[in-house]
């Protein structure tokens, strides 16, 4: 630890991802050592000063606080990571960017395009570092996807789909609103599967193919009430609970894109597949360490889908690990975020997706809902994402 200069972490929100980017910070000293800046996890909040304590014991943060305004005004706060629910990002995001903190926030950036317009301003006037949590894009599988498609060996991109499938709210007693629920609940989560779901599968198509220029969706709100954990009582149900949609990107290709919580027997199938000229590629996060790639150039008599085990030293991210033919997971796509963002520091590069990036998301994501609501094509306004090499 010696000559490392600190980043003094203030982390909001000691749920999931609070969890997720807790263990990323803790693996960064033995996994990047090269890196100039450590992580240190000074203060964590929670609403509930026993839940805050046990929090901060189990993941080694120094102190905890129970509003998160405090740890915005505490001076030994370098960087403000949102691991909140969606409704706190701009008002957290705001704060901490007035006090000229750094900010990791958690997707989707925000409720609304006007919310996250206001925070891409604000981190933009401040001059702070910035980055939002699109974890999926550090999958090594899924950067050797962008690697290969930024090589040409796809030629022309035609076509990229996506879904993302989940079964947990078909039961129709699930309330809405309150700590675990707030998903379902259109106030807090500003909409259903399109923010919480299909802005990851945007994100990685803007990423990996091309801006998304228009959109034609259409959004199904299978169960119409709920009881609401705040009031009690049966109140409508404002999320979309499936969504699917048609675009055109930027490059001339067609995306289909599709993300559900009613498809029974699917937990988190996340998948994407892109139809080049000269060869395919797809992926699935259910086997994340693979990579499937068809090449037309193979000699014909062998020639079929390739499944690569990303596994190899001289694949992204892997050296940092163990030996190939070994799989790494989920929460080492966070662990790999959160060692850019240090690298980030250290170049002066932005680290993305920025708040500029995810801004790109949310118009699509915005777009999406309207198209829903019209029931007519409407264009994004996207602009193509910037990028960065990170650390790996
Ligand atoms: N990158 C990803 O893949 C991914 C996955 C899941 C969630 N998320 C995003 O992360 C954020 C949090 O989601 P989660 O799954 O961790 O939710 P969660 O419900 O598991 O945890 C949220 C935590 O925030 C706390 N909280 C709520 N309001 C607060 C406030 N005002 N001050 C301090 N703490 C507060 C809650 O008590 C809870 O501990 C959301 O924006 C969500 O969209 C991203």
């Amino acid at each position: 630890m010696k000559n490392k200069k600190e980043l003094r972490i203030g982390l909001i929100g000691g749920g999931l991802m609070g969890r997720t980017h807790s263990n990323a910070y803790n693996r960064i000293a033995n996994f990047f050592p090269e890196l100039e800046y450590r992580p240190l996890l000074q203060t964590v909040c929670s609403r509930r000063e026993d839940k805050a304590r046990a929090f901060a014991a189990q993941w080694g943060y120094a102190s905890f606080e129970t509003d998160w305004k405090a740890v915005i005004d505490r001076k030994d706060i370098d960087a403000v990571d949102i691991c909140a629910p969606n409704d706190t990002h701009a008002e957290i995001a705001l704060a901490a960017a007035a006090a000229g903190k750094m900010i990791l926030c958690e997707k989707p950036l925000a409720r609304t395009l006007a919310e996250a317009q206001m925070m891409t301003d604000a981190v933009e006037k401040a001059g702070v570092a910035n980055t939002v949590w699109y974890n999926y894009r550090r999958i090594p599988a899924v950067t050797l996807a962008k690697q290969i498609v930024d090589s040409g060996k796809l030629g022309r991109i035609f076509h990229y789909r996506a879904n993302f499938l989940q079964d947990w709210t078909i039961n129709a007693d699930l309330p809405q609103g309150g700590d675990a629920l707030w998903r379902l609940d259109l106030a807090a989560a500003g909409s259903g599967v399109t923010g919480d779901l299909l802005a990851h599968c945007v994100d990685t198509a803007m990423w990996i193919n091309d801006a998304i220029t228009d959109v034609s969706a259409t959004t199904e709100t299978f169960v119409t009430e709920r009881v609401h954990q705040a009031t009690g009582k049966k109140q409508k149900v404002g999320i979309d609970d499936a969504c699917i949609f048609s675009c055109h990107f930027k490059n001339g290709s067609l995306g289909v894109f599709e993300a559900t919580r009613y498809a029974r027997g699917h937990k988190a199938l996340y998948t994407f597949e892109i139809n080049g000229e000269h060869a395919s590629i797809r992926w699935d996060l259910h086997d994340m360490n693979r990579l499937e790639y068809f090449d037309h150039a193979d000699d014909s008599q062998v020639r079929g889908w390739r499944s690569i085990h990303v596994t190899d030293g001289d694949q992204p991210y892997m050296h940092r690990w163990w030996i190939p033919g070994t799989s790494i997971g989920y929460e080492h796509s966070f662990v790999h975020q959160a060692a850019d963002f240090l690298k980030s520091l250290e170049t002066g590069e932005p680290c993305a997706p920025t708040f500029r990036d995810a801004l790109q998301t949310q118009k699509v994501c915005e777009a999406v809902i309207a198209s829903a609501n019209s029931r007519s094509w409407q264009d994004t306004g996207a602009e193509p994402l910037t990028g960065s090499p990170g650390a790996r």
